[in-house]
């Protein structure tokens, strides 16, 4: 990823047009490429059976139901797809203060994990530890007075860990960006008897309007109402910040970063896979999927190609794998 030294030559020896006269050409010499293994694919799940309930802000994104998310399942997996992310929208009547139902060994994300573990082996699976889907307030952590209380919230993200590890997760995803939080998952899931559980740290996590759709679709926003969550998540204006995040998050045990979003934070992801040994992963986020697939619905852009190019820029910047809500439509596009 260094930069390379300025090459000798000047026209009319050197003409950079004769390798991009033909196809073959053009792929022969393809800097990067896009393949299904570098996907991730983030699925909503609901409580029910054979649910199928399509999100209005994601066009061609659904939440499912525990069964249907299987065979969902097994089809990213046969297009070659490695792993799975899982979003649960939880019963309003579930939500507390305190998030207790995020630690209930048979809430619905676990029993999503384990259906796909003894159903879908070959898939890895990805889960969120942040307690937003499961407080009444919407925000990520425990608040009290006022403010999200970073300690007390750490505490209970470890027991989330560690009930989903305990499950059969194989990547626990902190997406909370609490302080601290990736050493004292990794001592909670090593003292658990889980220390090859894999941690997947959002470590450069901005408060963005991207997120929008995302909470349309897990039913968070209105939970949340007129609050941020800019007292955790990152400012838009920092990027040396990202960097402390990340290295401080590799020197806690992380053994993946994320950077998130994906699109208007590439600077973030080149900068990361460049500065760090350490695989880097990026989030096309809700609000940009959204935003391909409005302007195609329009007519306006071309949603397929601009897809393609969005996530291949993802690789080009430098993300090991990325999250994306169209890795289905992306993997049968690439297999043909
Ligand atoms: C919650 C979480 C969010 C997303 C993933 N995990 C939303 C938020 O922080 O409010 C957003 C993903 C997306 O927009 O696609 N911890």
């Amino acid at each position: 990823m260094a930069v390379p030294p300025s090459l000798p030559g000047s026209f009319p020896a050197i003409r950079l047009r004769r390798p991009r006269m033909q196809a073959w050409s053009r792929e022969l010499v393809a800097e990067h490429v896009l393949s299904p293994a570098n996907l991730i694919w983030p699925v909503f799940i609901q409580d029910g059976e054979k649910l199928e309930t399509p999100v209005a802000a994601m066009p061609g994104v659904s939440r499912v139901s525990v069964d249907v998310l299987v065979e969902k399942a097994k089809q990213a997996a046969a297009l070659g797809i490695k792993a799975i992310a899982l979003f649960p929208k939880v019963d309003e009547k579930l939500k507390s203060p305190l998030a207790d139902e995020a630690l209930f060994p048979d809430n619905l994300v676990c029993r999503a994990i384990r259906a796909l573990k003894e159903q879908v082996p070959e898939l890895g699976v990805i889960a969120d530890v942040a307690l937003d889907p499961y407080t009444d307030h919407g925000h990520d952590g425990i608040v009290e007075h006022g403010h999200v209380a970073n300690d007390k919230t750490v505490a209970v993200l470890c027991k989330q860990a560690v009930v989903l590890a305990k499950a059969g997760c194989d990547i626990v995803a902190p997406s909370d960006m609490m302080d601290g939080r990736i050493g004292a998952i990794r001592a909670a899931l090593d003292g658990a008897e889980h220390g090859n559980t894999q941690i997947l740290a959002y470590s450069a996590k901005y408060a963005s309007s991207f997120y929008g759709p995302f909470r349309e679709a897990v039913d968070s926003a209105k939970f949340l109402g007129a609050a941020d969550k800019r007292s955790y998540q990152m400012d838009t204006a920092n990027g040396d910040e990202a960097m402390r995040e990340i290295a401080m998050d590799i020197a806690e045990g992380a053994d993946f970063v994320m950077v998130k979003p994906g699109i208007s934070y590439l600077d973030i992801v080149y900068r990361a896979a460049s500065g760090f040994q350490v695989p880097v992963f990026a989030y096309q986020v809700s609000g940009e999927y959204a935003m391909i697939k409005a302007a195609g619905m329009q007519g306006w852009i071309n949603a397929e190609a601009a897809m393609m190019e969005s996530l291949l820029s993802f690789r080009r910047a430098g993300a090991r794998a990325i999250f994306t809500y169209a890795a289905l439509e992306v993997a049968a596009l690439l297999k043909r």
